[in-house]
C-alpha cells in the first residue's frame, strides 16, 4: 500500500499519456498523494482536468504559473516527493534528463529533486532502439534512475516491437515493491548473516592456451553480492571468469575451475547462513590438462571429458542450518528441470531463468526469473534489472530464514 507516500507523476507527450489517467487513479486508490506535472506536449493527448480530478490535486505544467508568492512550486514538489515517476517518458524527456536540461516544469523539478526517480519509457520501436536513446537511458541508469522497461507488441504507430509503455497495473506493482523494499532495507533483513555468493563461469583448462567456459558475465552474482551487503550481510563472493571486475567494497575471491570453486566454497561453508549459487559451473572438464600446447595433427580430434564435482549437490547433502539457493539456467522445459534440480540438490529455493528469453540470462543487465520451493512457484518476477531481482530474491530468502512469510 502507498499510504503516506507522495508521488510526483510526470506525464510527457506520447500516445501512452492516455494510460497516465488509469495509472494516476490506481496510485490514488492505493493511498498515494499524487501530484501531476505535465509537459505541454502531454496536453495534446490528455487534459489537465482529467488528471486533476483523478489526483484530487492541482496539475502543474508551466514553471512560471506561480499563483502563491510564498512558494516556488517546482521546488515544493521536488522536496515533497518520495518518488518521481515519469510515465510515459518520451525519448525527448529521457534526453533532457540525461543532459540535465531544465526548460519546463517537469525537467526543472527533476533537477531539483533529491527523491528517487523511476521512468516508464514509451515510444516507437526504432526510436527506442536508437543508439542516442539507449545511451541516454544507460546514463540515467548509471545515475540510479530506475527503468520500467517497455513491453513488446503492436505499437500505436503501427509497428510491432518494443516500445509500448508497461501497463498501469504493472507500474503500480513496481512502485509498491520499491517502497516495500525500501522499508526492508531500513530493517537490514540480513544483518548479522554470513552469505556466500558464487558468480561467473568456471574455466576448465584443456592446455595452457585453451579452455572450456561459458557465457556468464558475473552480473547476476555481483548484483546478489551487492544487495546482500546492502541488506546488512557479511558477504564472501567467489567468482570464476567474469566480464568485469567484482563490485568495489565486496570481499571477493577469484577462482578458475569447478574444483577450485568447490574448495573455496567449502572453506566458508560451515560458517555461512545463506549460500547462493549463481555461478555457471561446468558440468564436464577435460579428463587431462595438457602441460604444453596441444599441436594440430589429424583432421579430427577427440577430447575426453569427465564430470566435475556438482558443488550445489554436495552442499545440499551436507547442509545443516544453511539456507541454500540454486539457479537453473534452462533453454526448454524450464519449470520441470528447475524443480528437478531443487529436489535433487536439496535447495531451499531454486531460481529458474530461461536463458533464451530476451532480457534474461547470460550477459544482459536484466533477468526474468521464477522462484520455486518444494511447494511449487513462490514468485514469477517480470523483467527486472539484475539488481532488482537480487533484492527481491534476498528479501524472500531473508524472510524465510527469519521464519516469516514472503
Ligand atoms: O553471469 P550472468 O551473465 O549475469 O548470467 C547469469 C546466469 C545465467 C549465469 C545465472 O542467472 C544462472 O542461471 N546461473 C546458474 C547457471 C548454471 O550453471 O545453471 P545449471 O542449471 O547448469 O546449474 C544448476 C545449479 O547447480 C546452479 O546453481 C549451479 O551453480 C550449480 N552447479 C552446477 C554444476 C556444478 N558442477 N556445480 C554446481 O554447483
Amino acid at each position: 500500500m502507498l499510504n503516506g507516500k507522495t508521488i510526483v507523476l510526470g506525464v510527457t507527450g506520447g500516445i501512452a499519456a492516455y494510460k497516465a489517467a488509469s495509472l494516476c487513479s490506481k496510485l490514488v486508490q492505493k493511498g498515494a498523494d499524487v501530484h501531476v506535472i505535465m509537459t505541454s506536449s502531454a496536453k495534446e493527448f490528455i487534459t489537465e482536468m482529467t488528471l486533476q480530478v483523478l489526483s484530487k490535486n492541482a496539475v502543474f505544467s508551466d514553471t512560471f504559473d506561480e499563483r502563491d508568492p510564498s512558494v516556488v512550486n517546482h521546488i515544493r514538489l521536488a522536496d515533497a516527493a518520495d518518488l518521481v515517476l515519469i510515465a510515459p517518458a518520451t525519448a525527448n524527456m529521457i534526453a533532457k534528463m540525461a543532459h540535465g536540461l531544465a526548460d519546463d516544469m517537469l525537467s526543472t523539478t527533476l533537477l531539483a529533486t533529491m527523491a528517487p526517480v523511476m521512468i516508464a519509457p514509451a515510444m516507437n520501436v526504432h526510436m527506442y532502439g536508437h543508439p542516442a536513446v539507449q545511451e541516454n537511458m544507460k546514463t540515467l541508469e548509471r545515475r540510479g534512475v530506475m527503468m520500467i522497461e517497455p513491453g513488446e507488441g503492436l505499437l500505436a504507430c503501427g509497428y510491432v516491437g518494443k516500445g509500448r509503455m508497461e501497463e498501469p497495473e504493472s507500474i503500480v506493482a513496481v512502485v509498491e515493491r520499491f517502497f516495500a523494499e525500501k522499508e526492508d532495507d531500513g530493517a537490514k533483513l540480513l544483518e548479522g548473516k554470513k552469505v556466500i555468493v558464487t558468480s561467473g563461469g568456471t574455466i576448465e583448462r584443456i592446455d595452457p592456451v585453451r579452455y572450456i567456459t561459458n557465457d556468464s558475465s558475473g552480473k547476476m552474482g555481483f548484483a546478489l553480492a551487492k544487495a546482500a551487503q546492502q541488506m546488512g550481510a557479511t558477504v564472501h563472493l567467489i567468482h570464476g571468469h567474469t566480464d568485469s571486475p567484482p563490485p568495489a567494497g565486496i570481499d571477493a575471491e577469484a577462482v578458475q575451475s569447478a574444483e577450485d570453486m568447490y574448495e573455496a566454497v567449502l572453506r566458508h561453508w560451515q560458517d555461512s547462513d545463506l549460500v547462493i549459487k549463481a555461478a555457471a559451473v561446468a558440468d564436464y572438464r577435460p579428463a587431462e590438462t595438457a602441460s604444453s600446447k596441444i599441436k594440430k595433427k589429424g583432421d579430427t580430434m577427440t577430447l575426453e571429458l569427465v564430470k566435475t564435482v556438482d558443488i550445489l549437490e554436495q552442499l545440499g547433502k551436507s547442509k545443516t542450518n544453511q539456507f541454500l539457493i540454486g539457479f537453473a539456467a534452462e533453454t526448454h522445459q524450464v519449470e520441470a528441470f528447475a524443480k528437478d534440480k531443487l529436489v535433487r540438490k536439496n535447495c531451499d529455493l531454486i531460481v529458474a531463468n530461461d536463458v533464451t528469453a530476451e532480457g534474461a540470462g547470460f550477459r544482459s543487465d536484466t533477468n526474468i526469473v521464477q522462484v520455486y520451493d518444494a511447494g511449487g512457484l513462490v514468485e514469477q518476477m517480470p523483467v527486472m534489472s539484475k539488481d532488482e531481482v537480487a533484492r527481491r530474491l534476498l528479501t524472500i530468502a531473508a524472510r524465510r530464514m527469519n521464519g516469516e512469510a514472503n
